[in-house]
């Protein structure tokens, strides 16, 4: 009936997430509301640990790319799956640090690291550093040097795969902004520079084709030319490549008629290419780590909204107002992403007509979604919309000076509070 399993309808014809009422979590914690489903982010963590475990012959980590959501009480839940992660700026490490995340298994991305970001990745003792060009290359080794310590590091390559994504998420590409380019001379010669730099261990590469991936095959490709390329390596300056990193971008459902990325098939065939490829080349099989974001999140979230007014337009459309918006879902207004919504209390209802979910920004771009089929919904309904858990709340703002909404966890039919609801005087802190 939904598009995620972890989601039903009680008796009383109300949404439910993990065994829990929606409406009552909406009258408890007040809208607009994040709500995560923890049972089912365990799950997601656990498929892919046990299909890397059953198809890769060396070691492997998961690492959870945090920037598609990020707090502490997710970093505890993440360290208790015994999975690493994936940061991406000084305040996600931070984040993770105060959590105990065990720093060695954290991962530092960014194609424009700060000093101030490095220095904190090597005082902390970061346990892989993912390089992105030249001059962050020399300024890490510097950085590493006044600290006495020797970082371990992966290079981004950019493996020249098209994932035929939306623009806004391909990052596989020679023109992309991340990384060294495989199809000219950069890369081959970053890896000369790491090898020769005193306090840099480069253990690895890395490559990240980009996100919400359907097709098995641009992963595959990914991991083929990762492979070509560490054989070359190996011809050329005698250096083993002991790690690839493939990054994540394993898609997901948002609406029913997304098929899902099968991730064991998947998993399953990466490594088999990864084996086939170094037993023919006469390489070491790479460990492999994965880095994925949203499929361990998105569908475990829902958000919750109030609804408000309901207008009409003379030529048939429909607007139904939330107490939300981009500021707290900004993927229609950057992505146009589609949306599936319920209202929570007649969930058990026929869904009868298509509305414009308009959220309450000063900005006529500031929708949910267009054309989405609902129950009739009017003023105070709940209104849920589905698969949340990814890239949104990491993404909010406070545009208009709209205040955040609290994130609650959902596990073992228990709810608490994860994030707090921002306060009037939150958004005033730093004013003076
Ligand atoms: N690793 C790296 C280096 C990445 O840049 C990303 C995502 C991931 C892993 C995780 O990818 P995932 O498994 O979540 O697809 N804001 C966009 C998505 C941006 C993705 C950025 N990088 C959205 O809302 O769709």
């Amino acid at each position: 009936m939904f598009v995620s399993r972890n989601l039903g309808v009680n008796e009383k014809g109300n949404l439910t997430i993990g065994g829990v009422d929606t409406v009552e979590l909406a009258k408890k914690y007040g809208t607009p509301l994040y709500v995560m489903d923890i049972d089912l982010v365990r799950e997601n963590c656990r498929k892919y640990k046990e299909a890397l475990k059953k198809y890769c012959k060396t070691d492997f980590l998961v690492c959870f790319a945090s920037k598609s959501f990020c707090c502490k009480e997710i970093y505890k839940i993440i360290n208790e799956e015994g999975l690493g992660v994936d940061t991406v700026s000084i305040g996600e490490m931070y984040t993770a640090n105060k959590a105990g995340f065990p720093t060695e298994k954290m991962c530092l991305h960014g194609n424009n690291k700060t000093r101030e970001e490095l220095e904190y990745a090597v005082k902390n003792k970061i346990g892989r550093i993912v390089v992105d060009n030249l001059t962050e290359l020399k300024n890490l080794n510097n950085i590493a040097k006044e600290n006495n310590a020797k970082m371990d590091i992966l290079l981004r390559i950019k493996p020249g795969v098209d994932a035929h994504v939306h623009e806004y998420v391909t990052t596989g590409t020679i023109d992309s902004k991340f990384g060294f380019a495989l199809e000219t001379d950069e890369a081959i010669d970053a890896v000369k520079e790491a090898i020769s730099s005193s306090n840099l261990n480069l253990v690895g590469l890395h490559c990240h084709i980009g996100s919400q991936i359907f097709e098995i095959k641009p992963f595959l490709l990914a991991a083929e030319k990762m492979l070509n390329f560490i054989k070359n390596i190996k011809e050329t300056t005698n250096y083993e490549i002991l790690e690839l990193n493939l990054g994540g971008g394993f898609g997901i459902p948002y609406v029913k008629e997304d098929v899902a990325l099968n991730v064991e098939n998947c998993i399953k065939e990466i490594a088999s290419t990864i084996e086939e490829k170094s037993k023919k080349f006469g390489l070491k099989i790479p460990n492999l780590i994965i880095e994925p974001g949203r499929s361990i999140v998105a569908q475990a979230g829902i958000t919750l909204y109030t609804v408000g007014g309901r207008k009409e337009i003379s030529n048939g459309k429909i607007y139904i107002s939330v107490d939300g918006g981009m500021t707290d879902n900004p993927r229609y207004i950057l992505y146009k992403s589609v949306y599936d919504a319920v209202v929570a209390n007649k969930a058990s209802e026929k869904k009868e007509e298509k509305v414009s979910i308009a959220g309450k920004c000063c900005e006529s771009g500031d929708l949910i979604g267009e054309n989405v089929l609902l129950q009739r919904a009017k003023e105070g309904d709940v209104l849920a919309v589905l698969v949340t858990g990814a890239y949104n709340y990491s993404m909010l703002s406070n545009y208009n000076r709209n205040l955040n909404p609290a994130v609650v966890f959902v596990e073992n039919k228990e709810c608490k509070i994860a994030v707090k609801r921002q306060t009037l005087d939150d958004l005033l802190r730093n004013d003076i």
